[in-house]
C-alpha cells in the first residue's frame, strides 16, 4: 500500500508567531476552519505558555477541534508542559508537543548550558508529560522536536542516542526541524535517514523545514520519499524569517508524485487569499501556484506552448491545470519585446474581437516596437493597434462618404490618389452598391467572403457597433481581409471594402 502523508499545520503557531500582528482569538477560530476544510488532519494551535492571550485561543480551539488533532507548544520544562496540559484538557484528540535545542552551537552559546544537561532536560520533559497525561487518564500523544537538528551534522551520534532514550520515554513523533536553513537538501535528508534507521519503522518521523535559502519544499517533499511521514507546512509558507514550508506547494508536488494525501486540493488558491488577507501578508508576484504572475507568460516561445495546451491536464509550461487548486484565472498572455504572433492572435480573441493568423503577424512588429520603448502592452494597447492597422488601414483609398439615395440608390464619395469621385451605385444592399459604383469606376473587385460581426468589447462606447469582414481575391495579392467598424451597419461595409482596396493598391 502506498505511504500517505500526515500533513501538520502549523499557520496558528509558527506562522502566527511571525506576523507583525498576532491573531486574536477570534482570528484563530476562523483560520483554523479555513485548515481544516481542507482536510489536514492536525493542527498546532499555539504555544499556551507564550501569553496569556494564546494559552486561551489553546483551550477554546481544543474545544472547537472535533476529529481534528490539536498540538500546542511546550518548552522542555514543567511550566509549559503543565500550561499545555491544561490548554487542551478539552480536546478530543491533543498533542503535546515539546522542544529543546541539541545542537552543538545553540547549546554552548544560547542555553549556555553542557550537552548532558540538556540532554536530561529533553529526557525529563517527554517522561513527565508522558506521567501527567497518564495521570489525567488521557491518551499519550507527544512530540518532541530538536530544535536546530540541521546544525547537528557534527553531533549526530549524540543526537541519536537521546532521542533512543525520548522514545523509550513515550515520544511517538521525532520532529527533525530545520530550524535555520543553511544548506543543502540532501545533507540534510541524509541526517533524517540516519535518525529514521536507527529509530526504527515504529517511529513518526516529522520535518520542520525553515525556507531560509528557498528549499523548504524541495527538502519536505523529498524527506517524504525519504521515509518522513508527518510533514510540518505552514499555509502560504508564513513563519519566522522567509518563513515556513508551503502547504499549498507541498501538497501539489506530491500530488504530480501521484501520492494522494485526503487533502481537498480544490480550496488551496481561496485559502492562500484569505489567509494573505488575515495575514498581512501578501502574496508575492512571483509565488509558485498562487502568485499572480504564476500563470503568465512573455516569450513568444512560452505563449505559443501555453496557448496550445491551454484546457489541458498536463501544460506546456505550467506545473499543473491551476483549477485543481480552483484557481480559475486564465493563464495570462501579455505582450512585450519578447512576444510574438500567438500572443497578439490570444489577446485579440479574449477580447471577442475576429483576427487571422497573417494579420497577427502583420501586427507583431508594430506592437513589438511599442513594448520595446514602454514595455508590457495592456490588452487595451495591443486592441487600439488592431482597430487603427487592420481596420482603418490609410492608402490610396479615402472614403468621404457613402449615402442611400432611395431604395436601391447609393452615393459614393471618396478620394483616389487624391483626385475626388463621386459615383452612383445600384444594388441589393450597400455591399452590392458600392461593388457596383467602384466597378462603373474601373476597380473591378471580386468578393469572396463577407462577414458580419456586433462587437461588444468596447465598453466605453454606449452604442452598438458592427464589424464587417469582406475578403477579396486579388490576382497578385490573393485573398485580402478588410475589416471596419461602425455603428452603422452599411458604413461598416464600405469601409471593410476601403480597406481592403487600400492593401491592395499600397
Ligand atoms: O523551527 C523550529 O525548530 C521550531 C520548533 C519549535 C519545532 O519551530
Ligand atoms: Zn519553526
Amino acid at each position: 500500500m502506498q505511504r500517505k502523508p500526515f500533513f501538520y499545520d502549523i499557520t496558528l503557531r509558527d506562522g502566527n508567531q511571525s506576523l507583525k500582528k498576532p491573531w486574536s482569538l477570534e482570528e484563530k477560530l476562523f483560520v483554523f476552519d479555513k485548515i481544516t476544510e481542507l482536510n489536514i488532519p492536525a493542527v498546532e494551535i499555539g504555544f499556551p505558555a507564550s501569553s496569556k492571550m494564546d494559552f486561551e485561543c489553546c483551550v477554546e480551539l481544543s474545544k472547537k477541534a472535533g476529529d481534528t488533532l490539536v498540538s500546542v507548544l511546550a518548552r522542555a520544562n514543567k511550566s509549559d508542559i503543565d500550561k499545555a496540559i491544561l490548554a487542551t484538557k478539552d480536546a478530543k484528540k491533543s498533542r503535546i508537543h515539546t522542544f529543546i535545542t541539541l545542537s552543538p552551537f545553540h547549546m554552548e552559546h544560547v542555553l549556555n548550558k553542557q550537552k548532558e544537561d540538556v540532554a536530561k532536560m529533553a529526557i525529563d520533559a517527554v517522561e513527565y508529560a508522558c506521567s501527567q497525561l497518564k495521570n489525567a487518564s488521557r491518551t499519550v500523544d507527544i512530540e518532541f522536536s530538536v530544535e536546530h537538528f540541521g546544525d547537528c551534522s557534527n553531533n549526530l551520534d549524540f543526537v541519536i542516542e537521546v532521542l533512543k532514550e525520548i522514545v523509550k520515554k513515550g515520544a511517538k513523533t521525532i520532529n527533525l526541524p530545520n530550524t535555520v536553513e543553511r544548506y543543502r537538501p540532501l545533507k540534510f535528508l541524509a541526517m533524517v535517514e540516519s535518525v529514521k534507521n536507527a529509530l526504527g519503522d515504529d517511529v513518526i518521523i516529522s520535518l520542520h523545514n525553515h525556507n531560509d535559502l528557498g528549499m523548504a519544499t524541495a527538502t519536505t517533499v523529498e524527506g517524504f520519499f525519504k521515509g518522513a511521514t508527518q510533514l510540518e507546512c505552514c499555509l502560504n509558507g508564513l513563519g519566522e524569517r522567509a518563513g515556513n514550508t508551503d502547504f499549498c506547494q507541498v501538497a501539489t508536488a506530491l500530488h504530480n508524485c501521484g501520492v494522494e494525501s485526503g487533502i481537498d486540493l480544490s480550496k488551496l488558491y481561496e485559502t492562500a487569499l484569505v489567509i494573505s488577507q488575515m495575514s498581512q501578508v501578501k502574496i508575492y508576484e512571483k509565488a509558485p501556484l498562487i502568485g499572480p504572475e504564476a500563470l503568465a507568460h512573455r516569450s513568444g516561445i512560452h505563449q505559443d506552448g501555453a496557448i496550445k495546451t491551454k484546457d489541458f491536464e498536463f501544460g506546456a509550461y505550467r506545473p499543473i491545470n491551476p483549477t485543481l487548486i480552483g484557481r480559475y484565472d486564465d493563464e495570462k498572455i501579455g505582450f512585450t519585446s519578447q512576444s510574438g504572433k500567438t500572443a497578439i492572435y490570444d489577446i485579440i480573441k479574449g477580447l471577442k474581437y475576429p483576427i487571422t493568423i497573417k494579420e497577427s503577424v502583420y501586427l507583431t512588429p508594430f506592437a513589438k516596437q511599442i513594448a520595446q520603448s514602454k514595455g508590457e502592452l495592456t490588452p487595451k494597447e495591443v486592441l487600439n493597434l488592431y482597430l487603427d492597422k487592420i481596420c482603418n488601414i490609410k492608402g490610396p483609398f479615402e472614403l468621404i462618404t457613402f449615402k442611400q439615395v432611395e431604395k436601391g440608390v447609393f452615393d459614393l464619395f471618396f478620394n483616389f490618389k487624391n483626385e475626388r469621385k463621386e459615383v452612383i451605385g445600384l444594388g441589393n444592399g450597400p455591399v452590392d452598391a458600392c461593388l457596383n459604383a467602384l466597378k462603373k469606376i474601373g476597380f473591378e473587385v471580386k468578393l469572396s467572403n463577407y462577414k458580419q460581426y456586433s462587437i461588444d468589447a468596447d465598453k466605453d462606447s454606449s452604442q452598438a457597433q458592427a464589424m464587417s469582414a469582406i475578403s477579396i481575391l486579388d490576382d497578385k495579392k490573393g485573398e485580402i481581409i478588410g475589416r471596419a467598424i461602425d455603428t452603422s451597419t452599411a458604413l461598416a461595409n464600405v469601409k471593410a471594402i476601403f480597406n481592403a482596396l487600400n492593401q491592395i493598391y499600397s
